[in-house]
């Protein structure tokens, strides 16, 4: 395959962006001296008590621990507020841009603390205190933002659980790590239709170990009727009324929890990712600066759902602890028409554009006029998170989106690691399309085999990272056994991340995907056992796997075997009825794109299914099988073959 180099953009750089040469002696320096290094960096977070102690990290398994700042004090609300009233009182903090292109709010910084402050003596007067867990199940309203930071002003812990999950998946979420309340709203509103966010939340409250849950708060966004239940539902504006527009901050401890955001992984229910106060801060902070090349000026627009771990870090954490302009979106790109996304950059002068390539290519599908339709003058860099780019995506985003002058940042990371990990600096990076190109300052990739050897050079293995970084996850909320476990046993000394990667010539990283049992649907996580255990969940169901297979739109699609029990015979109906089934158990997003009806299922001899054959078939590769003389019976491949949905 032959690769095009796109250089930096002429005109793009200016003396503060990071240059070329910056970076690699930065880089350098991050790595040798990563104590002074991020000592540097701390600086620009407002510490109580700036900390003394940088890092103490070990990744051995008879000495693990991972501490950064740690005895440095800070609240995150002071650093995301408080700090840019006397310079940025009145900048707009939050530009938001509700589903109806009508409809547009510009909050200022001033009037972001004020309404934290309300909410966060609201909830203290509720009896929330320090460590306390808070659920957030909300649209995208700037009430999304105002919750996360009066959480974080009063110490709570806040969970979001994305507005599309089902009753169930956010009944699981809220008894895992026992929530004391939900803010929540009447309805969500995309693309023009309502999401019945309150009837859901009473929904997962009848489900076992949900009785932690004092009180809900319910934001009124669509003003459809719904039920109350006294004295439980409270109404957020009843509730913030009168309440003072001052809050005293909580001292929070640099190593103190901030956030559990819930994520897919390949065994067992969803992991409560915990992540802390000064690192993730600090990093989360200063990636949004760098990578973004961020100035006073810019109108930053992330297009991720603060219900992903990307709407924590870059609609919420980083932009605003830099005094930055944010915009947050509550609509979809496809309404009311494919031009969304550009009339809305053009309306507030976006200048900096990130989102999914998901996204890119359903909009590529439409061509190139909805796009032209818009000036789009206003932008100046352009990214990319959640999942490979294809260059083919690459070259049209930077092409038509960007009239072949804006920088693309296809920047790489993970729920677990806070925020970005691998990515280009607009100005110092030359940019392959498809490869998330070179590591962040103190980021130490690494590549290994199956059985753990380092792989030197250009390579394609697992990728590891050897050392740690302020923004790592620091346990599993309830299970820190599972955080060790999961994370740092597969190769020991390193932290695995489950993707597997390409590292060329020139040592330029290309993600290719998960190596696990995780599948990457439109961005998004999707553990193949949660899927299988909704469709075993069935009556009529015997047995189910759940593989990943090629999707044009959304990167990986969901395609599912499913054998019924004995006496119960396939049809289109019941294929639906599954299919539905696990819509209501998981959300739409896990959905099964394929259900292809499996009288048997290949196995070995010792039963463990064969996902390696069940992968291959999914996607229509019949002559990439392998060795298939190891099953108890191989019969069951060919009927699965010639069964198969995918040609
Ligand atoms: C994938 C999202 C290739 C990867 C921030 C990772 C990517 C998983 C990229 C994490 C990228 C994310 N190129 N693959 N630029 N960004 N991924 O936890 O497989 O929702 O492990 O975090 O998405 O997904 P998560």
């Amino acid at each position: 395959m032959t690769v095009t180099i796109h250089p930096v953009p002429s005109g793009f750089a200016d003396a503060q962006s990071i240059s070329a040469e910056r970076y690699r002696a930065d880089y350098q320096r991050s790595i040798e001296q990563p104590e002074a290094f991020w000592a540097d960096v701390a600086k620009r977070i407002d510490w109580f008590k700036f900390p003394s102690k940088i890092k103490d990290v070990s990744f051995q398994l008879d000495d693990f621990h991972i501490r950064w700042f740690e005895d440095g004090e800070l609240n995150v609300s002071v650093n995301c507020l408080d700090r840019h009233l006397e310079t940025r009182g009145d900048k707009t903090a939050i530009l938001w841009e509700g589903d109806d292109p009508q409809q547009s709010e510009q909050i200022s910084y001033r009037d972001l603390h004020a309404r934290v402050c309300r909410l966060a003596n609201a909830m203290r007067n509720l009896g929330v205190q320090k460590g306390d867990r808070v659920s957030i199940y909300l649209p995208m309203i700037p009430e999304a933002a105002v919750a996360m930071l009066a959480c974080t002003r009063i110490g709570a812990i806040h969970s979001i659980v994305f507005g599309g999950f089902s009753p169930d998946a956010l009944a699981g979420r809220i008894a895992d790590c026992g929530s004391k309340i939900i803010i929540t709203a009447d309805e969500g509103l995309r693309g023009g239709k309502a999401v019945p966010l309150k009837k859901n939340v009473d929904e997962a409250l009848t489900r076992p170990g949900t009785h932690c849950v004092e009180t809900v708060i319910v934001v009124r966004r669509t003003g459809n009727a719904v039920s109350l239940q006294m004295p439980r539902d409270r109404w957020y504006h009843t509730l913030v009324e009168g309440q003072p527009s001052q809050c005293e901050p909580e001292r929070m401890n640099a190593e103190d929890p901030l956030f559990i955001l819930y994520t897919s992984g390949s065994t067992g229910k969803p992991k409560g990712v915990l992540h802390s106060t000064g690192g993730y801060l600090t990093y989360a902070s200063y990636t949004h600066a760098c990578v973004f090349d961020l100035r006073e000026d810019d109108v930053f627009w992330c297009t991720a759902d603060v219900g992903w771990v990307t709407g924590h870090s870059y609609v919420v954490y980083g932009p605003l602890a830099n005094g930055a302009t944010s915009l947050m979106f509550e609509g979809v790109p496809s309404y009311p028409d494919m031009g969304r996304f550009w009339q809305v950059c053009d309306k507030h002068k976006v200048t900096l554009f990130y989102t999914a390539p998901t996204a890119i290519r359903a909009l590529m599908r439409e061509g190139d006029a909805p796009v032209k339709r818009h000036s789009r003058s206003s932008i100046r860099l352009l990214g990319t998170v959640g999942e490979p780019i294809n260059p083919e995506a690459w070259e049209w985003y930077y092409r038509v989106v960007g009239d072949s002058r804006c920088p693309i940042v296809d920047t790489w990371w993970q729920t677990e690691t806070g925020g970005i990990l691998i990515s280009p600096l607009p100005a110092a990076t030359d940019l392959k399309p498809g490869s998330a190109t070179k590591p962040f300052f103190g980021v130490q990739p690494a590549l290994v085999d199956a059985e753990g050897k380092r792989l030197e050079g250009a390579a394609d293995g697992n990728l590891v990272l050897l050392d740690s970084w302020p923004g790592q996850m620091r346990s599993v909320y309830g299970d820190h056994q599972r955080f060790i476990d999961t994370y740092f046993k597969t190769y020991p000394g390193t932290y695995f991340t489950g993707d597997g990667c390409r590292r060329d010539e020139d040592g330029y990283y290309w993600i290719t995907g998960r190596v696990d049992d995780v599948i990457n649907v439109s961005g998004h996580r999707i553990g193949t056992a949660e899927v299988e255990s909704a469709l075993v969940a069935h009556p009529k169901v015997a047995e189910a796997a759940v593989v990943g297979c090629p999707h044009d739109i959304k990167g990986q699609g969901i395609y599912a075997y499913v054998t019924l029990n004995v006496g119960e015979t396939p049809s289109e109906e019941l294929r639906k009825e599954l299919v539905a089934f696990v819509r209501k158990e998981i959300g739409p997003i896990a959905s099964p794109d394929h259900l292809q009806w499996a009288p048997g299922l290949p196995k070995t001899r010792s039963g463990k299914i064969m996902r390696r054959i069940l992968r291959k078939i999914a996607e229509n590769a019949p002559d990439q099988l392998g060795d298939t003389s190891t099953l108890a019976d191989p019969a069951v491949v060919d009927n699965l073959l010639n069964e198969r949905l995918i040609r």
